[in-house]
């Protein structure tokens, strides 16, 4: 028997269209959410997200401001920019596209963002807030993952949950915002001993290690809710996750796809951070 699906589709969706509604009346009280967009240079794959992210403002009526700079742009002329872009009114949220050209700090350009514009959560303010529970923004793949349970009725309350990675985009957040549901929460990274023994364990195993189908059925445990943060290419040259979605599908008892689980969240938690941007500061 296979496990049933989270669709990330069908729930991004769902929330797009929530948010669409939600933009028609702020519209009606005089406000106009604004979302800057900012790319650096040339890189194809931002290239792609960059336009994905202001297709989905046009979809939900957010207003898209788009700063395309050269590669040879300074770190100063982009800090300018992101200066001037906090002090503006009518903008609510700001996203610089990540990676920066290797001569600009990326972690100086994140720390000058205004945290009340911090749509993508990166900022050290926000990343504080979260681990104290204090109101901010929080990262949209972590936040996409708790739409992800809570709209699939999937409690977290006792449950044993483990992530497998440590980074600060996914894996340290997602641990945070499992643990704020009172998940009783394991992290584990390159030096776990016995991934497998500790991941079977797991009610709620959230993968996000960058290993094309690495994880399989005898990291799982009967009936375990898996949710696949990796975005893999296989040996075919196929789109795959961190988990193999066939052999573990078999065990579990809901799982992610890849494509169509998490990454579609990502979008559509940006969206929510800058409608929330736009109440905050109007
Ligand atoms: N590059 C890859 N993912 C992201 C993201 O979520 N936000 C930003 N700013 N850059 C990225």
């Amino acid at each position: 028997m296979c496990a049933k699906l989270i669709d990330g589709k069908k729930i991004s969706s769902k929330i797009k269209d929530e948010l669409k509604t939600k933009v028609a009346q702020l519209k009606t009280d005089g406000i106009h959410p604004t979302l800057a967009v900012v790319l650096v240079g040339e890189d194809p794959a931002s290239k792609v997200y960059v336009r994905n992210k202001k297709r989905a403002c046009d979809y939900i009526g957010i207003r898209s401001l788009s700063y395309e700079l050269s590669e040879k742009t300074t770190e100063q002329e982009l800090l300018d920019l992101v200066h001037d872009l906090n002090t503006r009114e009518d903008v609510h949220g700001i996203l610089v596209q990540l990676p920066l050209p290797g001569h600009i700090d990326e972690e100086k350009v994140i720390c000058d963002i205004d945290p009340s514009k911090d749509v993508d959560g990166f900022h050290p303010y926000s990343v504080g807030s979260l681990s104290i529970g204090k109101e901010g923004f929080i990262s949209c793949t972590p936040a996409g993952i708790m739409q992800l349970l809570k709209r699939s009725d999937i409690s977290i309350d006792g449950k044993e949950c483990v992530v497998i990675g440590r980074s600060n985009i996914v894996g340290k957040p997602i641990g945070l915002l499992l643990l704020r549901e009172n998940g009783t929460v394991t992290t584990c990274h390159s030096r776990t001993k016995d991934l497998p023994e500790v991941c079977r364990r797991a009610d709620i195993l959230v993968v996000a290690i960058g290993k094309a189908k690495y994880i399989n059925e005898t990291f799982i445990k009967k009936g375990a809710v898996i949710i696949d943060v990796g975005m893999n290419r296989d040996e075919n040259g196929k789109l795959c996750g961190d988990v193999d979605f066939d052999a573990c599908c078999e065990v579990a008892s809901a799982i992610t796809p890849v494509p169509g689980g998490v990454g579609p969240m990502t979008i559509a938690m940006l969206m929510h951070n800058c409608v929330i941007a736009a109440q905050r500061l109007s």
